[in-house]
């Protein structure tokens, strides 16, 4: 969804407070819904609507969140963590065979099935280690993140994470797939060269025509293997996740926390700011 024709007669301003109070208003709706005064582990994502997330959890009060422990998906949220007075831990110092109580992560996409792109501020490996690891992963997004099909509104591509010797390679494979124009991304203009990862990599966005659903393709007319282009998102990610030298990937697909106990990668909730105020839930 992007800015209504009422919303583009606003100012730059006016429109950038309009998409920081939507932020603010799913962050704050999210907390208040998922997140118990009991729970004791809960992982904190990345990018600006995230801020808001950690803004509702440090004013529920210290008799609340001193008993619990928030684990980061990278450095800005290790410094919202520790700027909020809140328990720092990290995703390793969990016990393998422990859990999150929930996570809570912005979004650069989110299609009606709840599929997500991630990765535009080059944290998804992280993003993903957290979001896998917790019994309930929730999103929260702003009105124009909200997409009938990923890449329909978020056309830098998909974000993926590669080892810097295999880049050119990948590249190769991902143009042979289908992707049109996939480039490594630059530091420009704050930093000269690409963009490295907190875990020494590269970030390739690889766009692609906007990606099916399953749905889409029980009739029959469209395949969403790749062949003329079209991809399902679980089709497309599974062939990405198994290119030699991609770390990992931006698209969050396959199950959710209600379908499984451990792993999920899409959320069980997405919260939408809206224009008007008010907040739009999708629920798995
Ligand atoms: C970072 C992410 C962010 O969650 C995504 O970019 C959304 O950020 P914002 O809340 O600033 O719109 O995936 O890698």
């Amino acid at each position: 969804m992007s800015m209504s024709t009422s919303q583009s007669a606003l100012s730059i301003e006016e429109q950038a407070a309009l998409v920081e109070s939507s932020k603010k208003a799913a962050a704050f709706q999210a907390v208040e819904d998922y997140l118990q005064p009991t729970f004791r582990h809960v992982g904190i994502g990345s990018g600006s609507t995230v801020v808001y997330v950690v803004e509702a959890i440090a004013q529920l009060g210290t008799d609340i969140t001193s008993k619990m422990t928030f684990y980061p998906t990278g450095e800005q949220s290790r410094q919202l963590i520790l700027a909020a007075g809140l328990r720092l831990a990290y995703i390793q110092d969990l016990p393998s065979n422990a859990s999150l109580d929930v996570a809570f992560d912005g979004a650069d996409e989110v299609d009606e099935d709840l599929n997500l792109i991630k990765g535009g501020g080059a944290c998804l490996t992280q993003e993903k280690i957290v979001a896998t690891s917790a019994k309930t992963f929730v999103c929260v997004a702003d009105f124009r993140k909200m997409s009938p099909r990923l890449g329909t509104n978020w056309k830098k591509g998909i974000p993926i994470e590669v080892l810097p010797m295999a880049a050119d390679r990948v590249l190769g494979e991902l143009k042979a797939m289908g992707s049109l124009d996939p480039r490594i991304r630059s530091g420009l203009p704050g930093k000269a060269g690409p963009i490295v990862t907190d875990n020494g990599m590269l970030i390739i966005d690889a766009p692609f025509a906007p990606l099916l659903l399953a749905k889409d393709t029980e009739s029959g007319t469209k395949g969403g293997n790749g062949d003329d282009g079209m991809w399902t998102v679980d089709a497309l990610a599974h062939r990405l996740i198994s290119i030699v030298g991609v770390a990992e990937i931006g698209l969050f697909h396959g199950k959710n926390g209600l379908q499984v106990e451990r792993g999920a990668q899409k959320p069980v909730a997405v919260y939408f700011g809206l224009e008007d105020g008010s907040v739009k839930l999708m629920k798995a």
